[in-house]
């Protein structure tokens, strides 16, 4: 049986609570003010609730959200946060890396012990690249999720992060592990660069020095699969998923999740992806099927 990966993000939680003024006197505002004009709309919670209920009927062996849980990161997002994680699945089944909208204002990083258990490493720590290997993946959370000024959306990862990934990348695959990279932003991209990784270079680099066996992401809302360089001739595909909760007919990709088979060993990797979508009946079902590795 191949081991089963699902990958959402962008969950954009819906409704937003209702912030006191003193919340507001920051960037906040102009997210709060675009949440009540148009984002609610998008991000709908019923749409997200659909994909879930789908989700967990195809029973997948891991979860992974790549970000974006919040909207403009209120300390009450972060409850409300943790208990959708909780009602997702366990800790050890469901891991989570930071997006820009979790790292909204500088006073968000206060709240994010609430979601500490699903970015902790199997070494215990919580920190930036964590590593989880369940069945014959090893997870590598990275975060770039970090504050900006209103109306930027971009991320970095910064220097340690990126030093420590390369040695990481070839510890796992000495041990024969089929190596996934979670991070939020995308390293290729059509989007502006307000809204782009800020050191996506170094990323690049990093994966076309190392390698890695999968990289996924969110961010841009869109479906998207760019084939990254790796060592020695190979390719690394980097899979990005629309948010999980947007309504289908708006601007972007309507909501929709990927599910990957992954089996085989080292050097005989095989990896399918099923992607499942909402349509315009407000249902979700198979939309597209893609050999990845074969
Ligand atoms: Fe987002
Ligand atoms: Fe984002």
């Amino acid at each position: 049986m191949p081991f089963t990966l699902a990958h959402l993000s962008d969950v954009h939680l819906a409704p937003l609570p209702t912030p006191r003024i003193t919340e507001l006197i920051n960037k906040r505002l102009t997210g709060y003010v675009n949440w009540r004009l148009k984002r609610h709309l998008v991000h709908r919670r019923e749409v997200l609730d659909a994909l879930v209920a789908d989700l967990k009927a195809q029973a997948p062996n891991h979860i992974a959200v790549t970000g974006d849980i919040a909207n403009i990161a209120l300390e009450e997002e972060f409850v409300r946060g943790r208990k959708w994680l909780q009602q997702l699945g366990s800790r050890n089944d469901v891991s989570f890396v930071p997006g820009n909208h979790d790292a909204y204002v500088p006073q968000a990083f206060r709240y994010a012990p609430q979601w500490a258990p699903y970015m902790t490493g199997d070494d215990g720590a919580v920190g930036f690249p964590y590593v989880r290997k369940r069945g014959p993946l090893a997870l590598i959370g990275l975060s770039t999720g970090v504050s900006t000024a209103p109306f930027m959306a971009t991320g970095r990862l910064g220097k340690a992060q990126v030093e420590a990934l390369g040695p990481l990348l070839d510890a796992l695959k000495t041990e024969g592990l089929f190596r996934v990279i979670l991070i939020h932003h995308p390293p290729v991209t059509q989007a502006k660069s307000h809204k782009r990784l800020l050191d996506a270079w170094a990323l690049v680099e990093t994966i076309a020095g190392h390698g890695a066996e999968l990289l996924l992401h969110g961010h841009d809302h869109l479906r998207m699969l760019n084939w990254l360089d790796g060592p020695a001739g190979s390719h690394v595909p980097a899979v990005g998923v629309p948010s999980a909760s947007a309504a289908p007919g708006t601007s972007h990709d309507a909501a929709a999740y990927n599910l990957y088979a992954i089996d085989g060993g080292p050097g005989a990797w095989r990896c399918e992806l099923v992607s499942r979508g909402i349509g315009e009946d407000g249902t979700f079902a198979e939309r597209a099927r893609t050999t990845l590795a074969a």
